[in-house]
């Protein structure tokens, strides 16, 4: 088949959607595989490097124009004019943008948005939410210390004691759990909170500590069960108490790192204006849902400002809303693995293309087929 990967075109979108390594694999599959020129510079990939693993170089329509597309990201609407009808498009083609969607399907294209594999222990090596998040979470903590004016360990020196950064972590999902073990290895001390109490022994396993809101009423437990492992909105009742934990927690940490979303919603507001206000001068707010709070304003916290590092009252907040660009040669390396092993459930060793409905990632994945969306 002829494969074509084009170069990332979105503002700060370092990552590509194939490593040399994967491209040796694909064209040992006996693919064809045409990489635009400079798709891989921003992630260490030379072209070069790609033609040395056996791609063609091209340019961005002869990426375009292949039988099966390989992205990072949804298509803009200049992309997808350079698409063929009756393509495939594979990439994080984001579920939740009706638009993009429909894009997609006008243009006559069978999309599979990768976000959208179920959470299964079959669909972990094509999970691009973990593989990402994962890199994401790492990453926040990387820029908190940068940013933040003091030490993470504790340290004796003979000039004196430094004591250890307080750490809170909003959202333990794969981010939140990154970022737990990379401050720890910093040596901060940590707790962590969610609305899933199967994190609590993640969270402890960790060396972080867990801060506990118990549940009230029935429709509490239930909530927080949450839908194929993922968060539900919980209740306001749960929500207030949650805050006044939390309030505790941010007023006395150094560093707060905010990773809580509900997908397809917005994102809960965990850090209010009063809660920056009462942390001490100089410490640091990452706010990896940036630009995903209510109507696209703020994040989990309402003062961050989406792909901006602010100070206010004191307290710098990061806003940075795509953590893993910044690590990008790991960041797509991941991404490409995951991208391979999905191509593997809808191309037949032969090399031909195979769809099966039957194959419940690929039926979770397609969100466009003969110009209609067809998303779950
Ligand atoms: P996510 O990125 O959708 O959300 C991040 C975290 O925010 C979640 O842990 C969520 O519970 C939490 N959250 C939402 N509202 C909150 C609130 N008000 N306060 C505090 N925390 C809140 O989640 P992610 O990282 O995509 O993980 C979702 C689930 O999928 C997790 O249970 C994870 O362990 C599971 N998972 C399972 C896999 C598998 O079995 N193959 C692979 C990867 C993840």
């Amino acid at each position: 088949m002829l494969i074509g990967v084009p170069a990332e075109i979105l503002a700060g979108e370092t990552r590509v959607a194939v490593t040399p390594e994967t491209v040796k694999k694909l064209v040992a599959s006996g693919h064809t595989v045409r990489v635009q020129s400079g798709a891989g510079v921003a992630a260490s990939a030379t072209d070069a490097a790609y033609q040395a693993a056996g791609a063609e170089i091209t340019d961005q329509a002869g990426a375009f124009s292949a039988d099966m597309v390989l992205k990072v990201r949804t298509p803009t609407e200049a992309e997808t004019a350079l698409l063929k009808p009756g393509a495939v498009v594979i990439g994080m083609l984001n579920p939740f943008d009706a638009a993009g969607l429909q894009r997609l399907a006008a243009a006559g294209v069978t999309g599979f948005a990768l976000e959208a594999a179920p959470r299964t222990t079959r669909a972990q090596s094509m999970d691009v939410l973990s593989s990402q998040a994962n890199i994401a979470g790492y990453k926040a903590v990387m820029i908190a210390a940068d940013k933040y004016q003091r030490f993470f360990p504790m340290l004796m020196t003979a000039a004196g004691t430094v004591k250890a950064a307080r750490v809170v972590i909003l959202g333990v999902g794969v981010a939140g759990l990154q970022a737990i073990a990379t401050a720890k290895r910093l040596g901060a001390v940590i707790e962590a909170s969610d609305v899933r109490p199967s994190v609590k022994e993640q969270i402890e396993s960790l060396g972080g500590k867990f801060i506990d809101v118990p549940y009230e009423t029935q429709e509490e437990k239930d909530a927080a069960e949450g839908v194929g492992g993922y968060a539900r909105p919980m209740p306001a009742s749960w929500l207030s108490r949650q805050q006044a934990e939390v309030a505790k927690r941010v007023a006395l940490a150094d560093v707060v790192i905010s990773t809580a979303l509900i997908p397809g919603r917005a994102a809960p507001t965990l850090i209010t204006e009063d809660m920056v206000k009462s942390m001490k001068p100089g410490s640091v707010i990452v706010d990896i849902a940036a630009g995903k709070g209510p109507d696209g304003v703020g994040g989990n916290c309402p003062l961050s400002e989406a792909d901006k590092t602010v100070v206010k009252h004191g307290v710098t907040i990061v806003g940075e809303t795509n953590l893993a660009a910044l690590v990008a040669a790991d960041a797509s390396a991941l991404y490409a693995r995951n991208v391979l092993d999905f191509l593997k459930l809808i191309v037949t060793k032969e090399g031909a293309l195979k769809i099966d409905l039957e194959d419940d990632i690929v039926a979770a994945c397609r969100v466009t087929h003969d110009g209609q969306v067809t998303k779950k």
